[in-house]
């Protein structure tokens, strides 16, 4: 159970699933700055030490105020019992403003629950959106984002977005990308040597992470992927640090048997990165790692239909890539390895900073 958290009614910030951790890093310490009280939650939507502690030990992120330990469930059964939680926890000290990140389930329940307490809510990246209702994330960016009454934008299509639907242009603010700020902050110590000695790696190579449920989840889904990531690794070796959701399905799929796949764990942030940017290619579904591509400035095959980031496409080194395309776009990579690429606009390290006046601004 949730212990008490601090009584200052400042920001309190709630976090929960991986892709959380670097975009919230720069948001309190930039707040921290400007001296403003700050709570920081984590629902435990992420538990384990590779998809949780590692990020805080890294990232130098405080250690949460809360941990509301939920853990794994389906849908409605993670979602409640976040919304359980902190619906405790606000009504004991209620804060001025609760900061949600990206689009996850805890993300979702933050927001749900403060808009019921009429705790003001602010999103950073709000606006995305990849018109795909059947991905969960669509659905929680799509409600949070109703909630909200500050939307932080990543990017120009998402402030479009949200004027389309009809979202007042006051609560909106172009801020940039804060995962970029993470990414910047700690460029100087991805070291792909030290990636390649880990992972034994001589030649190209390809990394790749891979954890949607309509790529993993069912047992059709994880074969088809399993037989395109053995076309890949026929090309070059395959680094894959496999996220907990897909693990017992890919592998009861044949994954591990081809040679030229190394399955590790997930990888911390830094060790991750590293060796991501001395890939010839990287293979993923993850919407976070579109974004680091685009700025590492390495080739993105991204295994999806559509993508809520297009400035990685339009910008960045990012391709949609069918399952089917997968084995013939890697050999253009590897053909012709140096991608053309501009860092988006305000993607420059600052998005934390400006976040920060924004909030203060409301506050
Ligand atoms: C969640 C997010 C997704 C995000 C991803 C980032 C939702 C709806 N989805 O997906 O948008 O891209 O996080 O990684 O919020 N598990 C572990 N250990 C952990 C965490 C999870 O073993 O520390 C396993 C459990 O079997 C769990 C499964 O992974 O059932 C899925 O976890 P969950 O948080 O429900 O969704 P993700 O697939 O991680
Ligand atoms: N990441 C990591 N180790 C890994 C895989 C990913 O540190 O083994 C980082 C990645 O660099 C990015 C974040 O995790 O900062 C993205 O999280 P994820 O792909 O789980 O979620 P998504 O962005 O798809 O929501």
């Amino acid at each position: 159970m949730p212990t008490s958290t601090a009584t200052a009614a400042g920001v309190l910030h709630v976090t929960g699933a991986r892709p959380n951790f670097p975009k919230a890093a720069p948001v309190i310490a930039a707040l921290a700055d400007r001296g403003v009280p700050q709570t920081l939650v984590h629902t435990g939507q992420h538990y384990d030490e590779r998809m949780s502690d590692v990020f805080f030990r890294q990232l130098g992120l405080p250690e949460p105020d809360v941990n509301l330990g939920v853990g794994s469930g389906t849908h409605a059964q993670q979602t409640g019992s976040i919304m359980t939680a902190l619906e405790s926890l606000f009504l004991e000290a209620p804060p001025a403003l609760v900061v949600v990140y990206g689009d996850v389930n805890s993300t979702l329940a933050a927001a749900l629950v403060a808009a019921k307490l009429h705790i003001s809510v602010a999103h950073v990246e709000a606006g995305l959106r990849s018109f795909d209702p059947t991905m969960p994330e669509e659905v929680n960016r799509l409600v949070t984002d109703r909630l909200s009454d500050v939307l932080l934008c990543t990017s120009a299509d998402a402030v479009a977005h949200l004027g389309n639907e009809g979202v007042h242009a006051d609560k909106i603010h172009l801020v940039g990308n804060p995962m970029i700020d993470t990414l910047l902050a700690n460029l100087d110590r991805f070291d792909v040597a030290a990636a390649r000695e880990q992972h034994d790696l001589e030649g190209a190579y390809a990394v790749a992470t891979l954890h949607r449920p309509a790529n993993v989840d069912s047992a059709a889904d994880a074969q088809a992927l399993v037989k395109t990531l053995h076309s890949v690794a026929d090309q070059l070796e395959v680094v894959l640090p496999l996220h907990p959701r897909g693990r017992a399905g890919l592998e009861a799929a044949g994954l591990l048997e081809h040679g030229g796949i190394s399955v590790v764990e997930p990888l911390g942030y830094v060790e991750f990165l590293g060796l991501v940017r001395g890939a010839t290619a990287v293979v993923t579904d993850s919407g976070g790692v579109q974004e680091e591509t685009t700025v590492l400035g390495v080739p993105c095959l991204t295994l999806r239909p559509n993508t809520e980031r297009p400035v990685t496409i339009t910008h960045g080194t990012n391709r949609l890539v069918t399952r089917e395309d997968l084995a013939y776009a890697v050999g253009e990579v590897l053909a012709a390895p140096d991608v053309e690429h501009k860092v988006p606009p305000l993607w420059d390290g600052q998005a934390g900073p400006r976040i920060a006046d924004v909030l203060v601004g409301v506050l």
